[in-house]
């Protein structure tokens, strides 16, 4: 099969690696994908926005399959125009990204679904926005109809904090994404991401995974789209899965197959499991970034074949296998993010820290005279596997300490949660 693959980052990255380890794959293609990414395929400039240059670019090299990455350009319709092209791809229509494009849309879902979610309401007006949060109380949680790069959140411990985020939407803030609002209750529990390889009809579990949101130890600071994560989750046990599966992800798929907007790709559940079980938060349509880092390298199946299958209606007949060992990955990141990183510094020792079991997946980089410089704001992504959360840490760490980057940072205690259950139970 010869792919094009969309994305550049370390979730692109990731893919990559997995996707060039296919007996399937004839010739990979990325675009614009990044240095790392460059090492597994041919980086092209193309403009991913021009939905009919991806379709030419398809037509002139004869693609066989497109992958998606990131999301905007689901929401943007691109799986819908190569459809129409004629091209099969790994991704959902405009319609079906809605689950992650619209959060109004995914909390109507679930209320005619019976599908557990925090309570809320939906508004287009501060002021009626504000007599609910008067009459709720705080704490509660303000968000951002449309996408906001992670950022249209607000957890409101305070009434006046909850209106703030309210008056911050409606300035236009994040743009039309802000001209809705959702508030709903605050929902107390262990997150947990999930992910399902989805064909429209059947979903297939594809793994579990935790991250990061904030950018500093101990879980503080503003949030970030994820400082690093470890699969799979403890939380998600094999019981847990089935009631996410038979509450959660199957009404979701019937419910978009019923509005006419079936759902293929990958449905990354981010979940709350509260004293009542698994209560969804939100529906990402792409794989999360950086679990996707950390779901690879524990896949033992070909993933190009369970991705076309996915595209082709066939999951059905397949199942994925993972490793017994854990994955956990630290991301390496610009000095300034998650607001104004630096760019442009130098990054030495990539090769001294590569070993069997160790992976780097690079995201903000640059080739510059030759050398690796940043060029965003998460930069690498230091992966590793252990027979347990608390070795892939060390060996990860092992890891980030040969990488020569005074100009970066990471946090020191990824994976905390999880380690501390295992020295629990030693
Ligand atoms: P989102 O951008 O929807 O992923 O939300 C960002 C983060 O806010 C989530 O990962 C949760 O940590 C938190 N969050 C969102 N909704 C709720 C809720 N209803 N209750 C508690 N925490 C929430
Ligand atoms: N790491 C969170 C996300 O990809 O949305």
């Amino acid at each position: 099969m010869k792919v094009l693959l969309i994305g550049s980052g370390g979730r692109e990255h990731a893919l990559a690696w997995k996707i060039a380890a296919s007996p399937l794959l004839e010739k990979l293609y990325a675009a614009p994908g990044n240095p790392g990414i460059a090492g597994h395929a041919e980086c092209v400039g193309l403009d991913v926005k021009d939905h009919q240059a991806v379709v030419y670019f398809c037509r002139d090299n004869e693609i066989d399959f497109v992958v998606v990455g990131p999301e905007a350009p689901l929401v943007a319709g691109l799986a819908d125009d190569l459809i129409a092209a004629d091209i099969p791809v790994f991704g959902p229509t405009a319609d079906a990204a809605r689950l992650e494009g619209s959060k109004g849309f995914t909390k109507d879902l679930c209320a005619r679904y019976s599908i557990p979610t925090a309570a809320y309401a939906r508004f287009s007006d501060a002021d009626h926005a504000k007599d609910y949060v008067r009459n709720v109380g705080a704490p509660i949680v303000v968000k951002a109809d449309g996408l906001a790069a992670g950022k249209g959140v607000t957890i409101a411990a305070s009434e006046e904090e909850a209106f703030a985020a309210i008056d911050d939407c409606f300035s236009g803030l994040f743009g039309v994404s802000g001209a809705e609002v959702v508030i709903e209750e605050f929902l107390e529990g262990e997150e947990a991401s999930f992910f399902c390889l989805c064909d429209g009809k059947t979903a297939l579990p594809f793994g579990t995974a935790q991250d990061h949101k904030r950018v500093g130890e101990g879980d503080t600071g503003p949030n970030t789209g994820g400082m690093g994560a470890y699969s799979p989750a403890p939380v998600m046990s094999d019981a847990m899965i089935e009631r996410t599966m038979r509450d959660i992800i199957e009404p979701t798929l019937k419910g978009m197959e019923e509005v006419g907007s079936p759902f293929t790709g990958v449905l990354y559940a981010g979940l709350m499991i509260t004293k009542d079980g698994p209560s969804l938060i939100e529906y990402n349509v792409r794989f999360g970034d950086p679990e996707c880092q950390v779901l690879m390298p524990r896949l033992r199946d070909d993933l190009l074949a369970l991705m076309k299958g996915a595209a082709d209606g066939q999951l059905k007949h397949m199942s994925a296998r993972w490793q017994g060992d854990a994955a956990l990955t630290v991301v390496m990141a610009a000095k300034g993010y998650p607001g104004s990183p630096e760019k442009g510094s130098v990054i030495k020792g990539l090769e001294t820290a590569e070993a069997p079991g160790i992976e780097i997946f690079q995201a903000g980089t640059a080739l510059r005279d030759g050398g690796l410089v940043a060029n965003g704001g998460r930069v690498l992504n230091v992966t590793a596997l252990g027979p347990t959360v608390t070795e892939a840490r060390d060996a990860a760490y092992a890891a980030v300490d040969r990488i020569d980057w005074p100009e970066g940072f990471f946090r020191r205690d990824i994976g905390w949660k999880a380690i501390k259950r295992e020295a629990e139970k030693l």
